[in-house]
């Protein structure tokens, strides 16, 4: 039996389901809310192979999980400019987390056979990734300033002017590096204040502050775990670029991609990049803390 009451304009239903009270109203459903409708109707296959299926639901999870990370990620951004640290790193603990989803999630896409990929690849046409607008968008705020890969959206103004935001403005890296200098380590002018547009120079100085941070971990406790946690992002992005790679070399070889380029040697062309240099640099220059000295528990050899 359904019971019905109202709350203002809103039906309120009510009725028992194995001993439990389901409730549901009129106002904001389930499907309202998550949009079902618009979501479970946009996947259109350019084929009528059944493996497109699994193809376009693979792009559209990845893109919904790169909405996510961009969101957190802008998050992040204005947390480190406030100085607000413990947000910040409560942000790249939640982008982890969805990275390493994303990581395992290319292993539903490993069930696609080089032969179920050859049946539909042809009405994919020049359709690719490469296309991607939140990648592109994703690698501008972590630092990846390549300009020129634009290009493929100059017919789209508002793919253009998202893009343009980005590429024009500071990266998460660039952002730390004005956090380093406001707590006073000595980072050159020129990194505090450049074309943003331009490709991320390393800098010893840059490396030499790290290296103080990582060097006295007490005393920069919140610089040196945040560091750690953006060192994660990156090393997660590569994971991601790496399954990526090796996915597409498992299901098309070495042949060129949709999108025109080489295919693998391209993608394998990516696994050198780096948004956070320094942060990788540092650590071959890393010596064994002091014995009782800069780790106060004698940790570390
Ligand atoms: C069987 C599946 C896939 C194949 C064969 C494939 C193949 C390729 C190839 C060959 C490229 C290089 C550009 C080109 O010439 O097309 C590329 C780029 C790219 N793909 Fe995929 N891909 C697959 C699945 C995916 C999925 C699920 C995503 C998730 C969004 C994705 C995202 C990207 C991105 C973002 C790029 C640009 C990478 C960059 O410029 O660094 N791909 N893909």
């Amino acid at each position: 039996m359904i019971r019905q009451t109202k709350d203002g304009g809103t039906d309120i239903f009510e009725t028992e389901i194995d001993g439990e009270t389901i409730q549901w109203d009129n106002g904001l459903t389930y499907a309202r809310h998550i949009q079902t409708q618009q979501l479970l109707s946009a996947q259109v296959p350019v084929s009528d192979k059944p493996d497109e299926m699994l193809f376009i639901i693979m792009h559209q999870t990845m893109e919904l999980w790169i909405k996510l990370v961009l969101h957190e990620a802008r998050l992040v951004v204005g947390a480190i400019r406030a100085d607000r640290l413990d947000l910040a790193g409560k942000g790249l603990d939640r982008i982890a987390t969805i990275q390493r989803h994303m990581i395992h999630s290319w292993e539903v896409l490993a069930t696609l056979t080089p032969h179920d990929f050859l049946t539909f690849r042809g009405f994919l046409r020049r359709a690719s990734g490469f296309q991607s607008q939140q990648y592109r968008e994703l690698e501008y705020l972590l630092g990846n300033k390549r300009g020129d890969m634009m290009v493929v959206h100059k017919e789209d103004a508002a793919a253009m002017a998202r893009l343009r935001a980005a590429f024009e403005s500071p990266s998460l890296y660039d952002e730390l590096l004005q956090l380093l200098a406001r707590r006073g380590f000595d980072i050159p002018a020129d990194h505090l204040s450049r074309d943003w547009t331009q490709p991320y120079e390393p800098s010893e100085a840059v490396e030499k502050a790290w290296l103080a941070v990582y060097t006295d971990v007490e005393r920069h406790w919140d610089l040196y775990t945040l560091a750690e946690k953006v060192t994660a992002l990156e090393y997660y992005f590569q994971e991601w670029r790496f399954k990526h790679m090796k996915t597409v070399a498992r299901v098309i070889g070495h042949k060129p991609g949709t999108g025109g380029s080489s295919g693998v040697n391209y993608l394998v062309k990516a696994l050198n990049l780096s948004f956070f240099p320094e942060l990788w640099s540092m650590r071959t220059e890393m010596v064994a803390p002091r014995e009782g000295g800069d780790y106060a528990q004698g940790a570390g050899a």
